[in-house]
């Protein structure tokens, strides 16, 4: 029987590894198949078919900047939550498997393709995967965590700004830093104008957002459109040499929880930042972690 299982393990691996895992930390051979939630898809909310009246509206961001709220990104949700994935593999299969069967050499591999990251919290209560501070809806921020926007960031930023202009585009941080008691205002807008299970697809609960780690910036007009305009199709194509993702890509909204946001960049460092971006992944999947809250 345990030879059946290592068999039918290592069929999976090598199948897994045909898919470029050897750039990729886990996720892609212990994806398991994603199931969506009624309060993440919301009945009668279907992007591209749903108006928010009030999408126009506009808020002040702590540095009083004004930006036009998040609408829903277009698109067709149904391919988006019917794409297939690949069936588990339990890791604890695969390497006790491995290790009963004895086979020189397969240790190695399969502690390669089966390397979760160490989850890790500080003092300060921060979740690090792989030394990344991870923020979603599986893992939250305390209340009182308020660095300001980070240093690092804000330079790449800079520079990335210098660079971008010297090609005649103009890109700025429309809201960067955000507090906790920042973000329950804002989140409890758009609940108030769109209802809560709209909101949770575009606007993090406090606590959840990004935003308060001062990693993570809304850059230019907060629409759709942005990834259109001269300057989001050169962010998306440019922002990881500056440290950079677009965080919240196309077609991942059941991986990430959120709607695509062509706007939003979360600072990793250049070398993660590359790493994650020919990785061709969202960082949940590049972790292989969920953003799910618990309630
Ligand atoms: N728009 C992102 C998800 C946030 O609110 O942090």
């Amino acid at each position: 029987m345990k030879r059946i299982i290592f068999a039918v393990s290592m069929a999976a691996l090598i199948f897994s590894g045909c898919q470029k895992i050897d750039d990729v930390p886990q996720s892609e051979a212990i994806t398991s198949e994603i199931e969506i939630s009624d309060d993440i898809l919301p009945e009668t909310t279907v992007p591209g078919t749903t108006s928010f009246p009030e999408s126009k509206t506009t808020f002040k961001t702590e540095d009083q900047t004004e930006f036009i709220p998040a609408e829903p990104a277009g698109g067709d949700i149904e391919e988006s939550f019917t794409e297939e994935t690949e069936e588990t593999l339990p890791e604890e299969t695969a390497a006790s498997a491995a290790e009963s069967e004895n086979i020189p050499g397969e240790d190695e591999n399969i502690s390669e393709v089966t390397d979760i990251p160490a989850e890790e919290t500080d003092n300060d209560g921060l979740t690090y995967f792989d030394g990344i501070l991870i923020v979603n809806k599986t893992y939250p921020l305390p209340a009182d965590y308020a660095p300001g926007i980070n240093g690092e960031a804000q330079k790449a930023f800079d520079k990335m700004q210098a660079d971008a202009a010297d090609l005649g585009l103009n890109i700025y941080i429309s809201s960067g830093f955000r507090s906790y008691d920042y973000q329950a205002g804002l989140y409890q807008r758009y609940v108030d104008r769109d209802g809560k299970a709209a909101a949770d697809r575009y606007s993090a609960r406090p606590g959840h957002s990004e935003h308060q780690t001062g990693l993570a910036f809304d850059l230019n007009t907060i629409t759709d459109e942005f990834k259109d305009t001269d300057e989001g199709k050169w962010v998306a194509a440019n922002c990881y040499k500056y440290g950079f993702i677009i965080r919240y890509p196309a077609d991942k909204e059941d991986v990430t929880g959120y709607m695509y946001e062509p706007w939003y960049i979360r600072y990793l460092g250049e070398e993660t930042a590359q790493t994650v971006y020919d990785s061709g992944l969202c960082l949940e999947e590049y972790l292989g972690i969920t953003s799910e809250y618990a309630e």
